[in-house]
Parts: C-alpha cells; sequence; structure tokens
C-alpha cells in the first residue's frame, strides 16, 4: 500500500529526451523538486537545454520573469545516477518504448526508491501491467501519459494495470492535477485511447500519400481546414517521430491481432531510411532546424 499521507516533493525523471525535458519542465513550473536522469551527459545536456529555451520563450512572451525562469531552472538537477532519484517520492519513465529497456529501469529504480514510492511510466503503448510485475509492491506503479509538447497539452492519460491500487490511481490524478493537467482514466490495453484514435488516423494519412490520393501538404491541409486539428497528420507524425509512429501501430497490430492496425510499407520504408522527421531533420516535411 502506498502511504497517503506522505507527500510528494520530489520527482524524478528517467529519460531526457522530449517528452522527459517537457515532464520534467512541467514538473518544476508546479513547484516539485526534480530529478532529470539520463545515460550520457550528453543527452542530459540536451534535455536541459531544451527546457531552457522552452522557459526563456515563456519570458520573451512575458508569460515569465527572469526570476521565476531561474528559480524553475534552479529546482532541476541533472544526474547520468538512477541512484539520485532515490528521494524521490514519483518516479516517472519516459525511455525508449522497448519492454525490456523499461523493465530494467523500473527494476533499477525500485532498487534505490522507498517501496511506497509511485513508479509510473509514460509509455505511449505498452503494458502497464507487464511493467509493474517486476518490481515489489506492483500496486505502486501505473502510467502517467504526457502528450507532445507536455508544457502545453492538458492531458495525462492515467492508466491502470491490473494490480494497480485505487490509491496509486488517486494520487497519480492529484499529482497530474498539481501539475496543472487533466488526468483521465484509462484501460490498460494497447495505445490506450489517444493513441489508439491518433495512430491508425496518421497511419491511413500514410496510406493516402502512398496511393497518390494527395500530396503531404494537402493532406494536412486537409485535416487542418476540414476538420479543425491544429496540425495535419503528417506532420504531426513527423513531430512524434516515425519511429515512435511504427513501433505504437505494431504494437496495436500484435496486441489486437488485428490487421486494420496494419503498418503502412512507406512507414516502414521511412523509418528504414532514417528520415525519422522533425528529429532528423526529414520526415513526410522536411525542417531545415534539426532540433525543431
Ligand atoms: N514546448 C513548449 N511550448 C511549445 C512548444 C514546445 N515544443 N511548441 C509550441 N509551444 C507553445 C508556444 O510557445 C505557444 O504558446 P503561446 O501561445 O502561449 O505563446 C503555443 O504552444 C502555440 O505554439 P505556436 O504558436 O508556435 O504553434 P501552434 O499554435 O501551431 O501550436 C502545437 C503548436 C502546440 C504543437 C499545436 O500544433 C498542437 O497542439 N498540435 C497537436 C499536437 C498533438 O496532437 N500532440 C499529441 C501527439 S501524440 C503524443 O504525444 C502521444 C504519444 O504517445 C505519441
Amino acid at each position: 500500500m502506498t502511504d497517503r499521507n506522505k507527500p510528494v516533493a520530489h520527482i524524478g525523471v528517467i529519460g531526457a529526451g522530449t517528452m522527459g525535458a517537457g515532464i520534467a519542465q512541467v514538473a518544476a513550473q508546479s513547484g516539485f523538486a526534480v530529478m532529470l536522469v539520463d545515460l550520457a551527459d550528453e543527452w542530459l545536456d540536451r534535455g536541459l537545454q531544451a527546457i531552457t529555451s522552452g522557459l526563456d520563450r515563456s519570458v520573451a512572451k512575458g508569460r515569465l520573469d527572469d526570476e521565476e525562469r531561474d528559480a524553475i531552472l534552479g529546482r532541476i538537477e541533472g544526474s547520468t545516477r538512477i541512484a539520485h532519484v532515490a528521494d524521490c517520492e514519483l518516479v516517472i519513465e519516459v525511455v525508449t518504448e522497448q519492454l525490456d529497456v523499461k523493465q530494467r529501469v523500473f527494476r533499477d529504480v525500485a532498487a534505490v526508491v522507498d517501496t511506497d514510492a509511485i513508479i509510473a511510466s509514460n509509455t505511449s503503448s505498452i503494458s502497464i501491467t507487464a511493467l509493474a510485475a517486476t518490481v515489489p509492491n506492483p500496486g505502486r506503479v501505473a502510467g502517467m501519459h504526457f502528450f507532445n509538447p507536455a508544457p502545453v497539452l492538458k492531458l495525462v492519460e492515467v492508466i491502470r494495470g491490473l494490480q494497480t491500487s485505487d490509491e496509486t490511481v488517486a494520487r497519480v490524478h492529484e499529482l497530474a492535477e498539481q501539475m496543472g493537467k487533466t488526468p483521465v482514466d484509462v484501460a490498460d490495453t494497447a495505445g490506450f485511447v489517444a493513441n489508439r484514435l491518433l495512430l491508425p488516423m496518421i497511419n491511413e494519412a500514410v496510406f493516402c500519400l502512398a496511393e497518390g490520393v494527395a500530396t503531404a501538404e494537402d493532406i494536412d491541409t486537409v485535416m487542418k481546414l476540414g476538420a479543425a486539428h491544429p496540425m495535419g497528420p503528417l506532420a504531426l507524425a513527423d513531430m512524434i517521430g516515425l519511429d515512435v509512429c511504427l513501433a505504437i501501430m505494431e504494437v496495436l497490430q500484435r496486441e489486437f491481432g488485428d490487421d486494420k492496425y496494419r503498418p503502412a510499407p512507406l512507414l516502414r520504408q521511412m523509418v528504414a531510411a532514417g528520415r525519422l522527421g522533425r528529429k532528423t531533420g526529414r520526415g513526410f516535411h522536411t525542417y531545415d532546424n534539426v532540433d525543431a
């Protein structure tokens, strides 16, 4: 059982990529002390730099002053050692979408935190039940799925694994709200809700492109102007990362055993070619700034 009386003051974030850095920023902006962990200094520095740029943008837009930005940055510490999340009451795992890698992180985190610390995963498609099974006291494990860009988008899908306790779900709800987010409960099924809806739409957009139904620009324009989406599905795929999109489609197809989720061959080709979207400067669209 988790101890509800123990307030969360320290949050560990494992993984300093786009989502990890975004979540660390949100947590620090909400007053939590954050320990951001990644394997290499280089990745950590990139994450911390992204947070600094995001906060600088808020200063430039007048939403924060210099003092507030410095206070937020002062609440974020970086480390290359998982042991440094030992005093965190909540640790959010945000590493690559591979079950074995995530399970290893879960085991490493569980070895250093208190037995009542909540261990959450930001996974976009992997079973929370399978992650929870790797740690003692699996009742304190839940999914906490943020959306990119995490500082902007308000949703957190709260995923209850088979063994997740009511207590943990309640605490994760409270924590998401303290971070200014709206939590929504979803069951532990492949893709949860958001990705089960979003990814097949993106995949279908790739089929449309491959079949010559319309150009990439026009497919995106159709969904922006015809369905009021903030960005088109192919631009969104580029933002998520085409490798991540492919991985999610593969999970949906495998877990549901339904070929309606088969990844578009062009999506596979793009990934094989290393055209992964914004992060490589080229996906369905091209980007001047590789870090965009
Ligand atoms: N980090 C922080 N803030 C950002 C940002 C980022 N990466 N990108 C944009 N913003 C902020 C801007 O500063 C701006 O703030 P203000 O209006 O307060 O000044 C605001 O967001 C709007 O940005 P822009 O004016 O530059 O551009 P926009 O209006 O086109 O919005 C967008 C950009 C927020 C990305 C918007 O297009 C959008 O919401 N797109 C859809 C994103 C989406 O669907 N995300 C879900 C992806 S799926 C996922 O994440 C789950 C998964 O598991 C794969």
